[in-house]
Parts: C-alpha cells; structure tokens; sequence
C-alpha cells in the first residue's frame, strides 16, 4: 500500500523507520519529512494543516493510508476532511482533539466520568482568577486552556508567580489559547506517559514512556519539548497501568463515544503516580515526541498492523507482540535551545552511525545542503538504542551520541538517571 505521513520530527522519522520495514508499505510519502525522513522514503511539500490540500495529494499520489503526527494538523481538522473524502486515516477528529487543544474540555470529560485528576477552577476574568489563587494559596499550577506549543503551564511555587502568571496569559501572551486559564493543584509524585490506541471503543495500550522536560542535567534549566526519553516506565507498573485504564482511560473513551464524538488514534495519557495512584496531568492526541522513537524502536514493523487496525476498527483482534527489552533516546539539541539558537551549522560523523533494529539516529531538526547534513531547528537528533537492560540501551546509545561531531549541539549526559 502507499502510505502517507503527515509531519517533519524525530516523532515522524521514527514512524517512517517502522512503517518502512513492513512488507505490506509499498511507496512512502512524508510530508515535510526532513534530511533523515529523505533516506528512507519521498518528502513532499504541503500544506499539512489544510485538510483539502491534502486530500488532493492522496488522490493524485493514490494514498491508500494517512498517519497524522503532529497535534496541530488534527485540532485543524484534517482526519475529518480525509475521512468524509474515504481516505483511510490514523488520527482523531477535530472534536476528539479538543483532548489536547483545550485543558477545560479535558477537564470536563474526567468531572463527567470520574476520572481521578488535579482539583481545578477555570477563568476568563483575571480579577477572579487572582482571588482564587489567592485563596488556595502556593504551590498551584495556572495554565492556558488552548494549544501553547508547550509553553501555557507554570506551576508556581510562589503566589506571586501564580499572580504573575495569570496575568501574563489573560493578558494575551499566548493570544486566543490564553483567553481562558485552568487553575489546578500542584500534585505531587512521578510521571510517567503511558500510551493507548483507541479505535472508538477497544482500546490497546501500546507502551509507556518517561521523558526528560528540563533542559540541562540534574533536572535544571527551562522545560523543552524533552530532551530524553525511555520505555518502559518502571513506575508504570501493571498492577497501576491497569488502575488508569480502568479509572481514567475507559471511562474517558466510554464518555466520548456517549458524546457522539469517539476517540480513534493515539491517546497518550500523562499521569502522576503517587502512592500506587495514577491521576491525569493531561492528554495529548498524538505520540509523545520523543517517546514516538523509544516506542517504534520496540514495535518495529508491527507498528503499521497495530495503526492500520486502528483506523479500520478492528484493534480487538490484534495484539502487541512485545519483546522483553527497554530502548532509550537521547536528543541533541542546538545551543540556545529552548531559546534562540542559530540554524545552519553542520553536523558530522553521521555516516559511521549504525543503523540496525538495535540503534538508530532519527532526524528532528535537519536539512541537506551540499551533500552535508545541517541542524534547522531547536531539537536536531534523537539518538536511539534497544537493549536487554536499559543500562544496555543508555550505554549503547550514549556510545552513539559520542561519535557525533556537531560543536555547536548539546544534550544531558544524564537521561535515564531515576530509574538506572
Ligand atoms: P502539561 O502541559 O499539562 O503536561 O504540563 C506540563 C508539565 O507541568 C507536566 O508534565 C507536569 O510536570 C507539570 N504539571 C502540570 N500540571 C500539574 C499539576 N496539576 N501538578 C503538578 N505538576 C503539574
Ligand atoms: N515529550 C512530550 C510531548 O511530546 O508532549
């Protein structure tokens, strides 16, 4: 089949890597796809968030199947469009996106279905905000309601940062995603994302994953998109991934297919453990990027059977074969990065890198130029590795991350400390 990936990181490298290796994917697109994505399959350049710009490419292209990666092109509405034009699709709609494009929705949907998560209050005046953090009290947790690339959540361990951050965002910092802000109490525990396909009424989970927000080692510097990712989860344990879907996953798809609005993709659930109890801290709709890497690096081709089961609705006849092994990625990032950082610089010793079921290197932010390989965004690399143990993969992966000679890069030497 010729099959269609919608977006240009290291998430959609990954699943480009896995699809590949699938005897039943014949010719594969990416769009935009980007240096390492280019190796592997063709990249096209479209818009991905027009739902009808694509559907033409799939009929000129003759696409048989469309994997969306990314949030922005399913809070837009592209796996409705396709799906209306009987394009077959692995991504949610755009009412089921609202999962992830508004905290309040979420909010709602675990108040209607019981699901355990932070206490909340939610607000479009500042005024009324403020009085209410002021009577909870730090540490609180202010966050814009809409889609804020990663940037709408301060929690605050001091009321003034609360106060400042309300301000900041009903004030129109992060524009339309910041009219509206959700209050909720700073829970403590660990984190872990735990991942589970959803075709509208079976769901499958399909892994868990940790990954590393602060910048810089030992937890420190400014929150990124992530820096490092492992799976499986340790604290994810069976006994508790069996408590957050009985308690948080089931009723929330049960609650949504009640609504007329069923969620069918990928729901990645990000919980806080506490005592043997999960609770949700959010939902995204998509992959974790890079948890994505970790997780293909585990499923391998299988991968494409799981989606394309998915979209059909029939995930209640497959299975996960899973091998017993943990993979880790490690991101280099540009210098700068989460702040400015320059673009351009180029990067060496690629070649010499495996390329095996056990190691790769997925591509975020690269491009060709010259016949070199140059670094055009803020997270460049994922440096990933499969192993036994995850001190194999840690120590297979990092043996990786060395050979590259990219000056003008960074990355924690440290990823995978709490559970090593
Ligand atoms: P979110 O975008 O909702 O995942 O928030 C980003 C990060 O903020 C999470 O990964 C948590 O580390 C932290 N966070 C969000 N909500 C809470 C909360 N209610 N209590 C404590 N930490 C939180
Ligand atoms: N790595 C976090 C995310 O994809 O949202």
């Amino acid at each position: 089949m010729n099959i269609l990936i919608l977006g240009g990181g290291g998430r959609e490298h990954s699943l480009a890597w896995a699809v590949k290796q699938n005897p039943k994917c014949d010719r594969l697109i990416v769009a935009p796809g980007n240096a390492g994505i280019a190796q592997i399959a063709d990249c096209a350049a479209i818009n991905i968030e027009d739902g009808d710009a694509v559907a033409s490419f799939c009929v000129e292209n003759k696409i048989d199947f469309v994997i969306i990666g990314p949030e922005a092109p399913l809070a837009a509405g592209v796996a409705d469009t396709l799906r209306a034009d009987g394009v077959l699709v692995f991504g949610c709609s755009k009412a089921a996106a609202q999962l992830e494009s508004s905290k309040s929705f979420t909010k709602a949907i675990c108040d209607a279905c019981d699901a355990p998560t932070a206490g909340y209050a939610h607000f479009t005046d500042a005024e009324a905000a403020k009085a209410y953090v002021t009577q909870q009290g730090a540490p609180i947790v202010i966050k814009a309601d809409g889609l804020a690339a990663g940037k709408g959540v301060v929690v605050a361990m001091e009321l003034d940062t609360a106060l400042a951050a309300v301000d900041d965002m009903l004030g129109g910092q992060f524009g339309d995603a910041g009219a509206e802000v959700v209050i909720e109490e700073f829970m403590t525990g660990e984190e872990a994302s735990f991942f589970i396909l959803c075709d509208g009424k079976t769901v499958l989970p399909v892994g868990t994953a940790q990954d590393h927000k602060r910048a810089f080692d030992g937890d420190e510097g400014p929150n990124t998109g992530g820096m490092g990712a492992y799976s499986p989860a340790p604290v994810l344990t069976d006994a508790i991934a069996e408590k957050a879907l009985a308690e948080i996953v089931r009723p929330t798809v049960a609650e949504m297919a009640a609504r007329g609005t069923p969620f069918e993709g990928i729901l990645y659930a990000g919980l806080m453990i506490e005592n043997g109890q999960p609770r949700l801290v959010e939902y995204n709709v998509r992959f974790g990027d890079p948890e994505c890497q970790v997780l293909m690096m585990r499923l391998g081709a299988q991968a494409l059977d799981l989606l394309l089961a998915c979209a059909e609705n029939r995930l209640d006849e497959v299975t996960p074969n899973w091998a017993d092994d943990h993979a880790m990625t490690i991101v280099m990032a540009a210098d700068g990065y989460p702040g400015a950082y320059e673009k351009g610089s180029v990067i060496n010793g690629l070649d010499d890198l495996p390329e095996t079921s056990l190691e790769m290197t997925f591509h975020a932010g690269t491009a060709e130029k010259d016949g070199q390989v140059i670094a055009t965004g803020g997270r460049v690399l994922n440096i990933t590795a499969r192993g036994a143990t995850l001190k194999d993969a840690h120590a297979k992966a990092y043996a990786m991350t060395r050979q590259i000679n990219w000056p003008e890069g960074f990355y924690r030497s440290d990823i995978g400390h709490r559970a090593l």
